[in-house]
């Protein structure tokens, strides 16, 4: 488990109530007091998503890799969809990872894997740095690859590493799907108190928590952008979020669109 601070296991407590009074049935959804993946209906925000994924081309016969998988919330609805594809996902946090292998055990084109990498708030006991992590797959694997609310929680480096390998194993023509909190003249100045970036954590990033950074973590939209274009991928669009523009169409983070051409 993820240690919790003293408001989280409060929380976490009146969660347990609302499960012991009102189960939750649905195939593939944790208990509402196991979730650790951040807050919203776990249905509707994974519902969503495959709206999006189907948008941005998905089909069901793509190989899909879903990196910081977390308990399968973008997972569920493509279980049945993809029938000739596979979907692929992996984690940092092992009780999110076993939880998946078991609740997802007979759907046999779906694996989970359990990445042993560091993270201050999600996986204390991880022995590997995410700049270094190789990740397991050939070049040229996969046709769709997203991460939602992922480098919202990791440092420059990090995410640096994992786009060079994103842009590795993603085959020509296809597309990386990645949510980011992207700083840039309209969001600095936006208004949201949920998501004040007031600290930095350093050039290319601010936080809102100094005292757990990875609580969450905006970038600077050239920084992102000049990653990109290093690692060979193009931006074909970039959907901001609510977060920043209230009246945005889109989800909450924004969404960066990369092609591997
Ligand atoms: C807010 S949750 C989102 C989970 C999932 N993507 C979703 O939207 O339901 C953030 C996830 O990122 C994972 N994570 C953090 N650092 C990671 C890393 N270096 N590699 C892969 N996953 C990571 C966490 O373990 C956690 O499951």
């Amino acid at each position: 488990m993820i240690p919790l601070t003293l408001r989280q296991e409060i929380k976490r407590q009146i969660l347990a109530r609302e499960d012991r009074r009102d189960p939750i049935t649905a195939p593939r959804v944790p208990p509402r007091a196991q979730t650790f993946i951040g807050g919203g209906d776990f249905e509707s925000v994974g519902n969503n998503f495959f709206e999006i994924l189907k948008r941005h081309g998905l089909k069901p016969d793509m190989n899909i890799l879903d990196v910081g998988c977390g308990q399968g919330r973008m997972a569920r609805p493509l279980v049945g969809f993809l029938d000739r594809g596979s979907y692929t996902g992996f984690d940092i946090v092992k009780d999110g990872i076993d939880w998946c292998q078991k609740h997802y055990s007979d759907v046999p084109n779906f694996t989970f894997q359990h990445a042993p990498i560091f993270n201050k708030r999600y996986n204390k006991s991880g022995s590997v740095k995410a700049s270094d992590y190789v990740f397991p797959y050939p070049d040229n694997s996969f046709d769709l690859i997203f991460l939602t609310s992922v480098f919202t929680h990791m440092f420059a480096d990090d995410v640096q590493n994992y786009l060079a390998e994103i842009s590795r194993i993603l085959k020509p023509g296809s597309k990386c799907l990645i949510t980011w909190f992207l700083l840039n003249d309209e969001s600095m100045n936006a208004e949201n108190p949920f998501y004040d970036f007031a600290f930095d954590f350093d050039t290319v990033s601010k936080t809102t928590t100094p005292k757990s950074p990875e609580a969450a973590i905006a970038f600077v939209e050239a920084f992102v952008r000049n990653l990109y274009e290093k690692y060979g991928l193009k931006i074909s669009d970039i959907e901001f979020g609510t977060w920043a523009q209230p009246d945005s169409p889109y989800q909450l983070q924004d969404m960066v669109i990369g092609l591997k051409p």
